[in-house]
């Protein structure tokens, strides 16, 4: 049912019924994307609202501009990292939004594009980059790392009981030629991994947990998760809502201890006791809904 290259976004309705975006709110749109979010979201306000969408990637940018053109100049886009949702805010002379979503990790249009190298599915260049114009490509890092700490990496980020042996593997394989390709790499840690182990692992790809413990890497995506939760209260107007929504339970558990904290703080009230997941017909339409968790809090005034 999944379509390649394109995004549906997740929890739709759950994400409209929650933050409740309406007339002339100012909406947070952290992770714009492919825009399907921040178009029901502005809808949703019968044309009054304005939304700030922020992005990291250029590609992702584009799509969302077109997307969203019918808006005029209720939209304002943004290149950057959420992390920065208050410069963003001041840049734009504002100090706070009444709606903040953020949809963490990657659109499909980044997954299905080979060239970007988050995949093992598709043959591509090891980058793994959000912002293609910064920072060292997963290649890079592969090649420059410690066998320790590439095995610490792995086991951190993707929670991998064969961390060692990959990590071994790696250094093995880089000292006769550079690992530069997603298909090379998928096959080394492939190899890596015992049979018995492999067969347990039913319909998964052997090398779907180093993928993600790498791309988590390469885009610091934890410390930018810290950094927007840490921003949260003050960018968020007495009474507006903030929802974020993750994929694994890395973020899920970030989220989850900063908005009890809030809580605990007297700033904000939770609205999402258990985080929201989707439904069956969700999953059955769009399969990358099956591990999205919404959390949403309340700003108290
Ligand atoms: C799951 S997609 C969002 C999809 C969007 N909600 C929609 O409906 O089309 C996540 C987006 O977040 C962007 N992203 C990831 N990390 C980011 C960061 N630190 N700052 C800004 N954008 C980021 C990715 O480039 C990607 O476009």
């Amino acid at each position: 049912m999944e379509c390649i290259g394109v995004h549906l976004p997740v929890l739709p309705a759950e994400v409209l019924e929650l933050l409740r975006p309406a007339g002339g709110d100012l909406i947070v749109d952290c992770t714009v994307g492919a825009a399907g979010h921040a178009e029901a979201m502005l809808d949703a306000t019968g044309g009054k609202g304005r939304l700030i969408g922020i992005d990291l990637d250029e590609k992702s940018l584009a799509i969302s501009k077109q997307k969203l053109a019918r808006f005029g100049d209720r939209v304002r886009l943004f290149s950057g990292s959420f992390s920065d949702i208050r410069d963003v805010l001041a840049e734009t002379g504002e100090t706070s939004a009444d709606v903040i979503l953020a949809d963490l990790g990657l659109s499909s249009v980044q997954l299905d594009d080979p060239q970007r190298g988050f995949s093992f599915s598709f043959d591509g260049p090891l980058d793994m980059r959000i912002n293609c114009r910064e920072g060292k490509t997963a290649a890079e890092l592969v090649h420059d790392l410690t066998e320790k700490d590439l095995a610490d990496l792995i086991f951190q980020f993707g929670d991998e009981r064969f961390s060692r042996r990959i990590a071994h593997a790696i250094v093995d394989k880089r000292k006769v030629e550079p690992i530069e390709r997603t298909a090379r790499l998928a096959e080394i840690v492939s190899g890596a991994i015992p049979a018995v182990a492999k067969r347990t692992r039913r319909g998964v790809h052997p090398a779907t947990r180093t993928f993600m413990a790498l791309r988590i890497a390469v885009n610091d995506e934890m410390g930018q998760l810290d950094q927007l939760l840490e921003a949260l209260p003050e960018a968020l107007s007495a009474g507006g809502r903030a929802g974020v929504i993750s994929f694994h339970s890395l973020e899920d558990r970030r989220v989850k201890l900063a908005f009890r904290e809030m809580k605990q703080a007297g700033i904000a009230n939770i609205l999402t006791k258990k985080p929201v997941t989707a439904g069956d017909q969700e999953i059955y339409r769009n399969n990358r809904s099956r591990s999205a968790k919404l959390r949403v809090i309340e700003r108290i005034s």
